[in-house]
């Protein structure tokens, strides 16, 4: 049971019965028997209702306000924190085909998408040399998934968790992307270019930051569709002290073949195409100020966390559970696309 399964109501509960329910989310939402949302209660009815003259019998259905605001079922936490402002409202039931399956509050948003001190910087030079021939004219992280470029995709994803100050690593067919997000207005961020002169790599880009940060930085590749929490991530890295943090993700790969093992010359097991995991890098890092490069000398952000740890420092790992793609080649681009609707479009 979620906590707002507790203001549920049915239309004919006497305003008696639900007053004591209103709790932290101040709100009750009047449903029929499939959960289909009727209406809601706020202190603002209740109070216009005696006002009114209704007693304390009244049933809900006399009291609730008919026709809500709502948001349909996976509209981004940006776009609902910003209808929330805009209107006022410190309540949005989340509706799938009138059934409400999710309350939205306002304090839990600012919280959850308040803005956090970190910058980022999102690496968007490579050529995308595995996707030509449609890199040939744009660069990866301008091809469109979902009707958009994947980068403005990060770019709200990155805003949504409250990461506003944005620096986009361009050098392969830089002014596309320097075009399409100017100073990151537009987007409701601010936006400013690391300009390579030579291919830096995934890590020297860093080098050309105008000043070290005072806290920890987020680094990811211009290429990934994430539903990852960039604050755990950075919440998780600060609270083990490390050098680095990298985004991990599990990768299956299955042995095409019968696996053979052995005591001596003779065979002890067969086991049938078994499957091995590893862990990969998600291309999402936290990096500490103090293990950036200082100069924009080329290179790549496993040689960087190879440095942390030969000077003794910690890299830790923090593995990402929800949803991730590495669009690298057409097929992982054309899964993107698939699966865009589903997780990332809002109405
Ligand atoms: P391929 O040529 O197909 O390997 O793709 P890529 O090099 O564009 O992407 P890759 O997946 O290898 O790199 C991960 C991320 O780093 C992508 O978002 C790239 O745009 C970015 N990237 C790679 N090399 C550089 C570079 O030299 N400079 C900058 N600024 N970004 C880079």
């Amino acid at each position: 049971m979620k906590p707002w399964h507790a203001v549920l109501a049915a239309a004919d509960d006497s305003l008696h019965q639900a007053l004591g329910r209103f709790g932290r989310f101040r709100i009750l939402l009047v449903v029929d028997a499939e959960r289909r949302l009727l209406g809601t209660v706020t202190d603002g009815d209740v109070r216009r209702a005696l006002l009114r003259g209704e007693t304390m019998d009244a049933p809900l259905a006399r009291i609730m306000n008919p026709h809500p605001r709502t948001i349909p079922l996976n509209t981004p936490r940006s776009a609902a924190l910003t209808m929330m402002k805009s209107l006022d409202i410190y309540q949005l039931p989340v509706v799938d085909q009138g059934v409400v399956v999710d309350l939205l509050i306002l304090s839990d948003m600012v919280e959850l998408t308040g803005e956090r001190p970190n910058w980022t910087v999102i690496l968007a030079g490579g050529q995308g040399k595995r996707l030509r021939p449609l890199t040939e004219h744009l660069p990866k992280p301008m091809l469109t998934v979902g009707g958009q470029p994947i980068l403005e995709t990060i770019v709200q994803e990155l805003a949504a968790h409250g990461l506003r100050r944005l620096y986009l690593a361009v050098n392969y067919k830089a002014e596309i992307i320097k075009r399409h997000f100017g100073d990151g207005g537009r987007f409701g961020v601010e936006i400013r270019y690391l300009e390579e002169n030579e291919p830096l790599g995934t890590a020297g880009p860093l080098g050309l930051l105008p000043e070290r940060p005072v806290d920890p930085l987020l680094v990811m590749n211009g290429d990934v569709l994430t539903k990852a929490d960039f604050g755990q991530l950075l919440a998780f890295h600060e609270s083990r002290a490390a050098g680095a943090t990298v985004g991990v993700r599990l990768f299956e790969m299955e042995v095409p073949y019968g696996v053979l093992e052995f005591e001596g010359d003779r065979v002890s097991a067969i086991v049938e195409k078994p499957v091995q995991p590893f862990k990969v890098s998600a291309g999402i890092y936290a990096l500490d100020p103090a293990v950036l490069p200082e100069r924009p000398v080329p290179l790549d952000m496993p040689d960087l966390l190879r440095g942390v740890i030969a000077s003794g420092g910690t890299v830790t790992g923090f593995p990402i559970h929800e949803y991730w793609i590495d669009i690298g080649r057409p097929p992982e681009f054309r899964q993107a696309a698939a699966d865009f609707d589903a997780l990332f479009v809002g109405s």
